[in-house]
């Protein structure tokens, strides 16, 4: 098995370079209106977000911010085939100009923009950011009523265009290769998500922003295996430090990305480079975990009735009986690195034993 990923370094306003209806799901976050990091960025894109920030009207320039979004949410649209599914993380804002604090409810604007276009919206995902700031609160301290709730979650906004996706007799064992566990199940479609963990916010690069605003890795990898199956395109207008492209080569999933900022070209590649042995940990640890699942439950409660036709184990549904996960062998980069192809082990090559101490390897 092969897969193919590609990063175009230009404004995803355009993304000419995609066929439309060619893509099967969105995942992204794309730069947050009225978050001042983010305030340059916007003003390159229409100056008169400038001019709205400088005289201090807020609210026109959270709707002008908006108006740049939308544009990529118009192209998303058009590359998204009938039943594709659009995951949009975003955080809301929380800013004084002038005299003025107010709220500016970054998700409610995208919900509006997708329904405009006709999407069905689907249940939200809420998470929980971990925050270890020590003067978080803001406003008037222990005097009422002047005080503000400080945000520390963010949201995944569900999309999908038109129909359910529908599946014919030669995609079936693909999608059912690409099943998740029934515990994995249990666990990821729920709307609240706790201790998702994050990565390091620090670049130790010059000419890029000193914060990126990168999610965790564990959020693209869950949505990925959600909501989309092996060999199927996954794009990502605004991929920042690539974790979309690297949480699509660990799942083998094909993958296109758009970045407006070149300074990333090098990042990303190293990014890549960097986490191969962290991406087949996935595969390790999930199968890790699983065993641990099946030995608890089955103390509990007795054996399982079904097995997995792969590894032998037993799976707590027919579902999952052909669930395969494939570990990376190569990653080959092309020359002007905004290419890679990635090749995977056969699954027979797989070492499905439980490892109790097994050295924590994390995304760096
Ligand atoms: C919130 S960050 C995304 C971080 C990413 N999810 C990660 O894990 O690293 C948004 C990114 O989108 C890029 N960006 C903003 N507007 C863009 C546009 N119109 N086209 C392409 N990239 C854009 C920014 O430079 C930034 O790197």
């Amino acid at each position: 098995m092969k897969t193919k990923h590609k990063i175009i370094f230009k404004n995803s306003q355009k993304m000419d370079e995609i066929d439309s209806s060619s893509v099967n799901l969105i995942v992204t976050s794309p730069p947050y209106p009225m978050i001042e990091m983010w305030d340059e960025l916007f003003v390159s894109l229409n100056y008169r977000i400038g001019d709205s920030l400088n005289e201090y009207q807020a609210v026109e320039a959270y709707n002008l911010m908006h108006e740049e979004l939308n544009k990529v949410w118009c192209e998303v649209d058009r590359v998204l085939v009938n039943g594709g599914i659009a995951c949009i993380n975003i955080g809301d804002a929380t800013r004084k100009i002038g005299n003025n604090f107010q709220l500016h409810a970054n998700h409610s604007k995208i919900i509006h923009c997708f329904e405009k276009l006709g999407y069905q919206v689907l249940p939200t995902i809420i998470w929980r950011k971990q925050s270890n700031k020590p003067n978080k609160f803001m406003g008037s301290g222990m005097l009422p009523p002047n005080a503000y709730v400080t945000l520390e979650h963010e949201y995944i906004l569900i999309f999908r265009k038109k129909e359910n996706r529908q599946f014919n007799d030669s995609q079936r064992n693909n999608r059912q290769e690409s099943a998740y566990f029934w515990e994995e199940r249990n666990f990821w479609f729920s709307d609240l998500w706790e201790n998702v963990k994050g990565i390091s916010q620090k670049l130790g690069i010059q000419n890029l922003r000193n914060r990126n605003g990168a999610y965790p890795f564990e959020l693209a990898h869950r949505l990925i295996n959600m909501y989309s199956v092996k060999n199927d395109t996954i794009l990502d207008p605004f991929v920042g430090t690539g974790t979309t492209t690297i949480a699509s080569m660990a799942n083998c999933r094909n993958s296109i990305a758009y970045e407006i900022d070149e300074n990333f070209k090098d990042l990303i590649a190293s990014n890549i480079a960097k986490n191969k042995e962290f991406m087949n940990k996935i595969i390790r640890d999930r199968l890790n975990n699983h065993l641990s699942f099946v030995e608890k439950r089955e103390k509990e409660k007795g054996k399982l009735k079904h097995k997995s036709n792969i590894y032998g184990f037993s799976v707590m549904t027919s579902q999952e009986k052909n669930l395969t996960l494939n570990k990376i062998d190569k990653i080959v980069k092309n020359n002007n690195l905004d290419e890679f192809k990635v090749e995977y082990e056969d699954v027979n090559k797989i070492e499905v034993k439980k490892q109790k101490t097994e050295k924590q390897v994390t995304l760096v």
